[in-house]
């Protein structure tokens, strides 16, 4: 249980600072999803490199980028560890894929929604089974419906607490503290792409767009695929 002290104190520790705070607090139910963003790769870093008792995931869509799979087995080398990979139930995807096509995504918001929440969703919900919290790379600035996330949050539709380390860092934050602690990332963000997903549905961006511009570039619709309510 976080008491109201408990989340002021987050407030005011650092990210490595509240990692360390959370993971002792919850040694048995703390977990860390990543998606092998930069802002990932920090808490990643903070991790592991701490020793913290945290599980570290990613879900692997199965149309994420190569690059992807690259860093995440590198990964796996730098800090001896095994970020462990859920994927989804392939039932799903054969239904979908079969009656739809392969990249239906493409054709509604509907059926990319869909196709979100076979390949990202549902998945996630299994990784957060028996979790306390969960940790996310969220941060406020990337977009308007991620302005007003807390720190910390109790999430009610998942039953558990929702801990946004990074939530008030700038990109720069997090571009700095890559560099200060040489922590590798994807080759791909020094190609235009800031924000990445799978690999179908992310673009590079140009000078002055907006990050997360190339994110199912195609759709006017929120740019979220389901992982984050609020
Ligand atoms: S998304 O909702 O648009 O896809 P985004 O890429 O900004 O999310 O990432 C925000 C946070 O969601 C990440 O810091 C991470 O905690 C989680 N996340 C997103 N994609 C994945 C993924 N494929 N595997 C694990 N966690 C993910
Ligand atoms: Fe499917 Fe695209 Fe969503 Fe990935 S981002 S799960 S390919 S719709």
């Amino acid at each position: 249980m976080i008491s109201k002290e408990d989340a002021e104190i987050l407030k005011q520790l650092s990210a490595e600072g509240g990692l360390k705070l959370i993971s002792a607090k919850f040694p048995e139910g703390a977990v860390f999803s990543t998606s092998l963003g930069q802002e990932d790769q920090v808490i990643t870093d903070m991790i592991f490199r701490n020793q913290l008792p945290v599980k570290v995931f990613t879900l692997d869509t199965g149309r994420l980028f190569y690059e992807h799979y690259e860093l995440l087995s590198q990964n796996n080398s730098r800090y001896k560890t095994k970020i462990e990979v859920y994927a989804p139930e392939s039932s799903d995807v054969e239904k979908y894929v079969n009656e739809k096509g392969i990249n239906a995504f493409y054709h509604s918001v509907e059926n990319r929604k869909e196709c979100c929440f076979i390949r990202k969703v549902k998945p996630l919900n299994r990784a957060l089974n028996g979790a306390t919290v969960w940790i996310t790379g969220l941060r406020a600035d990337q977009s308007e419906n991620r302005e007003n996330m807390p720190v910390i949050e109790w999430d009610e539709s998942r039953n558990l607490y929702k801990y946004n380390p990074l939530i008030h860092w700038s990109y720069q934050n997090v571009l700095d503290y890559l560099e200060q602690h040489q922590v590798q990332e994807l080759s791909l963000h020094r190609k235009g792409f800031i924000s990445v997903g799978c690999q179908p549905c992310t673009r590079a961006i140009s000078d002055g767009e907006n990050p997360r511009a190339g994110r199912w570039w195609w759709e006017s619709s929120q740019k979220e695929c389901g992982l984050h309510t609020h």
